[in-house]
C-alpha cells in the first residue's frame, strides 16, 4: 500500500487513520518519496492555532518549478504539459511539451529578472486563459517572486485595489482577450488601474488579439521581443519551505478582499497529493479543469497539482456557449479528455440546452467527472452522471476554498461510493468537525452544524497579506483552536459531509464568491442612494443571484427607477466587475435593523425568496414596522 496513491476504500480508511494518528510521519513520507528537495526539513509540522502560526516542512529548501517541470524532463520531455485550446475552434490547439514549457518559463523568468524583479517582489498577473498565464505563474515561482493573479473579469478599480494592497511592482497583461464572440480590451483596464497604483513601474504586454493599443513610454513593453532576447536557461531560486509562493484575493463578508498567502512546500505537497487521488490520474491521460486560473481552482488544479504529477493539463480560452453549447463536449471528444472538472453553474446552464449538443459527441474517453465551487443540486448531479458520464464515471463533488489551497472533502473515484449532493469524506490529513450554536463539537451523526477543521493541513493559507489580525479574527476566533470555514454542513450516519452553503455574508454567484460589503459600498457611491443591502436568492443556473434593497436619499426623486437600476449596475460593474451586477433591485424606505444598527439580512433574505410566512423572531428590531412595506414592495 502506498500513502501517495489510494486505490480502494479499505486503503482510504487505513491511510486516513495513519494521517490523523501520525500526521508528521504521514506527510513526511509523502514529501520525501515524491518530491525534489535541496535540503530536508528540520521538522514536518509546527503549529499553534491560538496565534495562529503554522509551518510545514520548516527548514527544507526547494523550488516548486523544479518539481513541476525539471524533474519530468528526462522521462517526459516530449510529453504535452499544457494543451491549449483557443477560443476560436478553427485556430489550432497548441501542445506545449515539458521541454518547451521549461524553456519558456526560463525565458520569462529571465525577462522578469532583467526588469528588476527580485525574490520576494510581488508581480500582478492580469491575463486571459492563454499559455502565457501559466508560464507567468511558473516564471515568478522560478525566481522566487510572489505572484498575485487577478481574474481578468475584474474591473479596473478592483484590479487597482488588489495591486495596491500587495504593492506589486510589475503587471503582466495582454492587449486584450477573446471571449466567445467578444473581444475585451484588457490593456485599457490595466491603464486605468495602474494610474492609481504608484507601486507599479512596469507593464509587460502579451500580444493576443492584435489590437491597436496605446503603450505608455517608459512603462509599457511588449513581452515577445524581450522573450526573444532572453536565455532559455535560468537556475531556480532556492526557496525556504515557508517562503510565500503566491497571494490570491478572495471576498470576505466585510471590507477589502483578503489577500490569502500560500507558501511553497506545503502547498506543493498537498495539491500534488490531492490531484493524484481525487482524479486518479494515470500517465498519458488528458486532464481538463474548466476553471479560470484567476481563481484558486486554476492555481491548484490547472497549474501546480497536475504539473507536479507530470500530467497533461488542458487550458481552454473560451466559453461553453461558443460557437454553440456543444463546445465542452466537442473539446472532450477532440482531445480525448479523461478527467473533466467543472462547476455546478456550468452544468446547470448546459443541462438547460438541448441534449443533442451532448449526443453528437463521443465522450467515451471520460473516466472521472469533478465539480467544485458551490453545492451541486440533485438535478444537476443526475444530469451530469446520466448524460456526460453515462453512469460510468464517478461524480467527484470536491469541497474546498481559496484558503484551504487544495481539496478537503471529496470522494476518491473508484473507492468511495458516491451519494448525490454529498462531498462525502475528508481527504487524508483533514480533520473535519461540526460545531453547534453553543460552540461545542457535535460528536453524533446524522447532524448539522458549522464546518471546522481541527488540525493543520499542508496547503492552508498562512495569513492574509498585511493583516494577520484579520486572518485570526476571520478563521480562528469563532471556535478556539479550530479553523472555521464559514460554511454549514450536514453529516450523515456514515460520516459523509454535505455542504449546505455559506453561513456568513459571502454569496456564491455562478461559482464566484462575492462579499456583500464591496457591492453595497459601490451602490452607495451613487449620488441618489442613501443606503443599500444585498442578499442572495436562489437562481436556476447561477445557484444564487443578487437581490438589492436600496434606499434613495429623496423618496420623491424625479428620476425613473429603471434608469436608476441601470446606473446602479453600471457603478457595480466599474467598482467590482460585471459578475456582481444585481438581478433585482427593490427601492425601499428603510431596512430592518437591530437596536445596535446592524441590518437583519436574515429577514431580507427571506423576503427576497418570498418566504414571508416564516420571518422568524423580529422582536429585536428597532423598526419592525418597515417589514410590511418591504413585503409589499416585493410582492408589488
Ligand atoms: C463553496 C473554490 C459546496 C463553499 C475552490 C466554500 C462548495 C466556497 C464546494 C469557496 C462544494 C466550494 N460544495 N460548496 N463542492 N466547493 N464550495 O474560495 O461555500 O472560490 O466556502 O474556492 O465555495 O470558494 P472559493
Amino acid at each position: 500500500m502506498s500513502n501517495y496513491h489510494i486505490k480502494n476504500l479499505e486503503e482510504y480508511y487505513q491511510v486516513y487513520r495513519k494521517s490523523v494518528q501520525e500526521p508528521g510521519d504521514f506527510w513526511g513520507e509523502v514529501a520525501e518519496e515524491h518530491f525534489l528537495w535541496h535540503k530536508q526539513w528540520d521538522q514536518v509540522l509546527e503549529y499553534d492555532f491560538s496565534l495562529p502560526m503554522v509551518k510545514w516542512f520548516d527548514g527544507a529548501q526547494l523550488n516548486i518549478t523544479e518539481n513541476c517541470i525539471d524533474r519530468h524532463l528526462l522521462t517526459k520531455g516530449d510529453q504535452t504539459a499544457i494543451l491549449f485550446e483557443p477560443n476560436d475552434p478553427t485556430e489550432a490547439a497548441q501542445h506545449i511539451t515539458y521541454q518547451e514549457l521549461h524553456e519558456r518559463v526560463n525565458q520569462l523568468a529571465n525577462v522578469l529578472k532583467s526588469q528588476g524583479v527580485q525574490k520576494g517582489d510581488r508581480v500582478c498577473i492580469y491575463l486571459p486563459m492563454i499559455p502565457e498565464l501559466t508560464i507567468s505563474l511558473l516564471a515568478c515561482a522560478r525566481i522566487g517572486a510572489v505572484h498575485s493573479v487577478v481574474f481578468a473579469g475584474f474591473s479596473s478599480m478592483a484590479l487597482a485595489s488588489r495591486i495596491n494592497d500587495s504593492t506589486c511592482k510589475i503587471v503582466i497583461t495582454s492587449d486584450g482577450s477573446f471571449r466567445g464572440k467578444k473581444t475585451i480590451d484588457l490593456k485599457s483596464i490595466v491603464d486605468e488601474a495602474v494610474s492609481t497604483c504608484p507601486c507599479v513601474d512596469q507593464v509587460l504586454v502579451v500580444k493576443r488579439i492584435n489590437s491597436d493599443i496605446v503603450m505608455q513610454e517608459g512603462r509599457d513593453q511588449w513581452l515577445q521581443p524581450l522573450l526573444d532576447k532572453a536565455s532559455k536557461v535560468c537556475a531556480p531560486e532556492i526557496m525556504e519551505a515557508e517562503d510565500p509562493l503566491f497571494i490570491l484575493y478572495t471576498s470576505g463578508s466585510t471590507g477589502m478582499p483578503k489577500g490569502m498567502v500560500h507558501t511553497t512546500a506545503g502547498y506543493m505537497v498537498y495539491t500534488a497529493y490531492t490531484f493524484k487521488n481525487v482524479f486518479q490520474y494515470k500517465a498519458n491521460e488528458v486532464y481538463w479543469c474548466t476553471a479560470d486560473i484567476g481563481w484558486i481552482t486554476g492555481h491548484s488544479y490547472i497549474v501546480y497539482g497536475p504539473l507536479a504529477n507530470g500530467a497533461t493539463t488542458l487550458m481552454f480560452e473560451g466559453v461553453p456557449s461558443y460557437p454553440d453549447y456543444s463546445r465542452f463536449w466537442e473539446i472532450i471528444e477532440k482531445h480525448k479528455v479523461n478527467q473533466f472538472y467543472t462547476a455546478p453553474t456550468a452544468i446547470r446552464a448546459l443541462s438547460k440546452e438541448s441534449l443533442s449538443y451532448v449526443e453528437k459527441h463521443d465522450l467515451s474517453s471520460l473516466k472521472v467527472l469533478g465539480t467544485v465551487g458551490e453545492p451541486i443540486n440533485e438535478d444537476a448531479w443526475h444530469w451530469y452522471n446520466d448524460n456526460i458520464g453515462k453512469k460510468k464515471c464517478p461524480i467527484i463533488d470536491t469541497w474546498w476554498q481559496t484558503e484551504t489551497g487544495g481539496v478537503m472533502i471529496s470522494p476518491i473515484p473508484f473507492s468511495t461510493p458516491t451519494k448525490p449532493t454529498y462531498a462525502t469524506l475528508p481527504m487524508p490529513g483533514i480533520q473535519a468537525c461540526l460545531m453547534d450554536a453553543e460552540g461545542l463539537p457535535i460528536t453524533t451523526s446524522p447532524a448539522e452544524g458549522n464546518l471546522c477543521i481541527e488540525f493543520p493541513w499542508p496547503s492552508m493559507a498562512r495569513t492574509i497579506w498585511g493583516n494577520h489580525q484579520r486572518y485570526k479574527d476571520t478563521y480562528f476566533s469563532a471556535y478556539p483552536d479550530k479553523y472555521f470555514t464559514g460554511d454549514g454542513a450536514l453529516r450523515d450516519e456514515v460520516g459523509y459531509y454535505r455542504i449546505t452553503g455559506r453561513v456568513d455574508d459571502v454569496i456564491i454567484v455562478s461559482g464566484h464568491n462575492l462579499g456583500t460589503a464591496p457591492i453595497e459600498d459601490a451602490i452607495n457611491e451613487h449620488p441618489a442612494v442613501a443606503e443599500s443591502a444585498i442578499v442572495g436568492f436562489p437562481h436556476d443556473i447561477k445557484g444564487n443571484a443578487l437581490y438589492g434593497y436600496v434606499i434613495l436619499k429623496e423618496t420623491g426623486t424625479t428620476r425613473l427607477h429603471d434608469n436608476l437600476r441601470k446606473e446602479i449596475n453600471q457603478i457595480i460593474t466599474e467598482h467590482v466587475g460585471p459578475i456582481a451586477k444585481l438581478d433585482t433591485i427593490q427601492f425601499t424606505e428603510g431596512l430592518p435593523k437591530t437596536r445596535s444598527g446592524k441590518i437583519m439580512r436574515r429577514i431580507l433574505r427571506k423576503i427576497a425568496c418570498k418566504e414571508m410566512s416564516n420571518l422568524g423572531d423580529t422582536s429585536t428590531l428597532l423598526n419592525p414596522e418597515i417589514i410590511d412595506s418591504i413585503i409589499e414592495g416585493r410582492l408589488g
